[in-house]
């Protein structure tokens, strides 16, 4: 009976060692798991319950030695059977094209050799070492020679199998990888000690070295490590490429980058080709390493010191360094963002030389604690804006100045202010702000606003660049000289934008209130303050309280607009303007008295008289509601020629369709 028992026992433990041995593949390899995480602690509980009463039953290969070991007090130090080499490094091309020259002739043949080309994780190197199929120990490289014993954590490591699956293992063997870390382990770790006050990380590569050698392997296990096999030093195989086969068929994850190449040429698209991935990658490499996949052609080859002359290793540039931060500047944008930018001493990182870097905004600069005077790590990668990453704090000298958020904006001198719920600090100049300018005049001038036609942003750059334009008034003193002085531009079109200037004068109150650009104000609020306001007078006097109390103006809308009109360059802006005769009519018909009032149209297809533009405006104002899309509270659809969808919904639901020529008609009888 009891010998039944134990059976029993017995296979129910096989069992669970396969079924969570499984689950554990789907969830750290496949990424794809079948049971619940629930599921999962249960069975694993079960197994570790079992095991604790049947400690016959326990073996070395069971998931429940990947955790609860005890951590170790110190690593002791394990001897390599096979010394563990580095690889020679490679920086350009031309060494690239040195390695295989010199692989070719030291083999005495002018054939295309195949490489294997891997990428080059960003971890360590890892040494198991497996008897009869069993995990037995794993080593750090250390010096080549010794390594530390890190056999307890990397049990921990879901991509290390603890048992080769194989019916038949070797008798004794050594496989060697990388282990590594996800980008996105990376990030939640870092996450997670920011809340703690934990420590941060820099770089994948760290975070995989502190936490392999974690003296508690149940940290270890918590980071969630990664493993590529790579090489089995020791083998009969033919291959470095059935090698690799073969660890795939024991159990290992191996890198899906890896490809069989033909000589230079191969080698060298290789390169592109990854370069290119790099960035989407979800672990970070940091170069290419290329082997002769020929075993027999790689013993011959040999090693020179401490490297074998079948492999090399190509570099990607280095994406970060150390530089000191000299100053921090801010930098205004063509949106009005302060953005700091890092000065710094330059530095070679990336492929490139580097003196500026962005430090993002304040809260990033609180974040990382850079101070002025501080040795900081700058990262360039592929071809992402230069950023300074962190800082070497224990090189913090003793007057390192901490950075001040600037109250005023750097060139014009205005408020500069952070809104609410936004991480940027902005330039509140607007119009006056010269690094604001372009952006400026450009909107000034658009179809919407002012509709200068010919002013568009190539021209309007050239204004600013050449300083005929310092604020959009100037455009209103613009002389015929002036633009023909400018590159490529005939008197035919200088006159014609000339024109086009004057023409503009003649607007509407609600073109002119966008035409100003204030922040938060598009068409339909500009809209909605016409409505709202006798004048411009009466708009520019109104305080926030005041402002707040037109319909759909809430508080971030109407703090933009008070401040715009706090701004002395704003109102020195606008007296030039109206000086120039930039004036408008009254409205006229009061929405109130106006039959569009309250209906709700929808314009579609393309109109001949006017722009879908314009005529929305003719609609707004006189007080009708223009949407986009039809539904059953839409009273009128408006259709152009080759309208589409819309007008089939319209017609499905009955709503009132009009032609142009009858939408004319209608306008026509309440038009000013
Ligand atoms: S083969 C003797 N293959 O690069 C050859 N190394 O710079 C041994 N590495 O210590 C290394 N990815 O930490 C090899 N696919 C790869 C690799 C790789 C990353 C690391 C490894 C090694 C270092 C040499």
């Amino acid at each position: 009976m009891h010998k039944i028992d134990q059976t029993a026992v017995a296979t129910r433990v096989a069992e669970l060692k396969r079924l969570i041995e499984e689950y554990n593949h789907q969830y750290y390899i496949l990424d794809a798991p079948s049971v619940p995480d629930s599921e999962y602690d249960r069975l694993f509980l079960e197994l570790t319950q079992l095991e604790r009463d049947n400690p016959e039953l326990k073996s070395q290969d069971s998931p429940t030695q990947r955790v609860g070991a005890k951590p170790a007090a110190a690593f002791g130090s394990i001897t390599h059977k096979i010394p563990m080499l580095s690889l020679d490094n490679a920086f350009s091309d031309e060494d690239i094209s040195a390695f295989v020259r010199r692989v070719n002739e030291r083999l005495n043949t002018t054939a295309d050799i195949e490489f294997i080309a891997e990428p080059k994780l960003d971890g360590l190197a890892v040494s198991l070492v497996y008897e009869h199929g069993l995990l037995s120990y794993a080593a750090t490289r250390g010096d080549g020679a010794q390594g530390e014993d890190i056999t307890l954590n990397c049990r921990t490591i879901e991509d290390i199998p603890l048992r080769l699956h194989t019916n038949n293992p070797p008798e004794w063997v050594e496989v060697r990888g990388e282990v590594y870390l996800l980008k996105r382990r990376l990030q939640a770790i870092n996450a997670q000690a920011e809340k703690t006050g934990g420590k941060v990380f820099a770089n994948p590569r760290n975070a995989a070295a502190g936490s392999l050698r974690q003296l508690d392997p149940k940290i270890t296990r918590q980071r969630g490590l990664s493993f590529y096999a790579y090489n089995i030093p020791q083998t009969d195989l033919p291959t470095q490429q059935a090698a690799l086969q073969q660890l795939t068929a024991w159990g290992f994850a191996v890198s899906d980058k890896i490809q069989l190449v033909k000589g230079l040429n191969g080698c060298q698209q290789y390169y592109l080709q990854l370069g290119q991935q790099r960035a989407d990658l979800p672990y970070e490499i940091d170069g290419i390493v290329y082997k002769v996949n020929d075993l027999a052609l790689q013993t011959r080859l040999g090693f020179v010191s401490r490297s074998p002359r079948w492999a090399i290793a190509y570099k990607f540039p280095a994406q970060e360094e150390m530089t000191e931060l000299l100053a921090v500047e801010f930098q205004v944008g063509r949106t009005g963002a302060l953005t700091p930018v890092a000065r710094l001493k330059p530095i070679f990182v990336g492929g490139v030389t580097v003196s500026n870097a962005t430090l993002h905004n304040m809260d990033e600069i609180a974040r990382k604690d850079v101070r002025i005077g501080d040795t900081v790590i700058v990262r360039r990668a592929g071809d992402v804006i230069p950023e300074v990453a962190s800082v070497v704090l224990e090189r913090r000298p003793s007057d390192a100045k901490k950075i001040q958020a600037p109250s005023k904006c750097p060139v014009c001198g205005s408020v500069a202010m952070r809104m609410e719920d936004q991480a940027a600090i902005r330039c509140m100049g607007e119009l006056s702000c010269p690094a604001q300018l372009k952006e400026a005049i450009t909107h000034f001038a658009s179809r919407r606003a002012m509709d200068i036609e010919g002013l568009g942003e190539k021209l309007v750059d050239q204004l600013v660049d050449l300083e005929f334009v310092t604020s959009v008034a100037d455009l209103y003193e613009l002389k015929l000289a002036e633009l023909v002085a400018i590159e490529r531009m005939g008197e035919k079109s200088a006159t014609n934008i000339l024109t086009a200037i004057e023409q503009s004068k003649n607007t509407k109150f609600e073109r002119f209130l966008y035409a100003l650009g204030i922040r938060e104000v598009g068409v339909t609020t500009a809209l909605t303050l016409v409505k709202a306001f006798k004048n411009l007078d009466e708009l520019m006097q109104a305080d926030q309280e005041r402002l707040m109390q037109v319909k759909d103006i809430g508080p971030i809308v109407a703090e933009s607009i008070y401040i715009f009109f706090q701004q002395q360059h704003n109102l020195e802006v606008i007296q030039r303007l109206l000086k120039h005769g930039i004036h408008w009519q009254t409205v006229v018909i009061e929405p109130q008295n106006s039959p569009f009032l309250g209906q709700t149209f929808v314009l579609t297809g393309s109109l001949v008289q006017f722009s879908r533009d314009e005529a929305r405006e003719k609609l707004q104002a006189l007080g009708a509601t223009v949407a986009g899309s039809v539904s059953k509270n839409t009273n009128y659809v408006v259709a152009g020629s080759e309208a589409g969808s819309k007008l089939d919904k319209a017609q499905k639901l009955g709503v009132t369709i009009l032609d142009e020529d009858q939408f004319l008609a209608l306008l026509a009888q309440y038009q000013q």
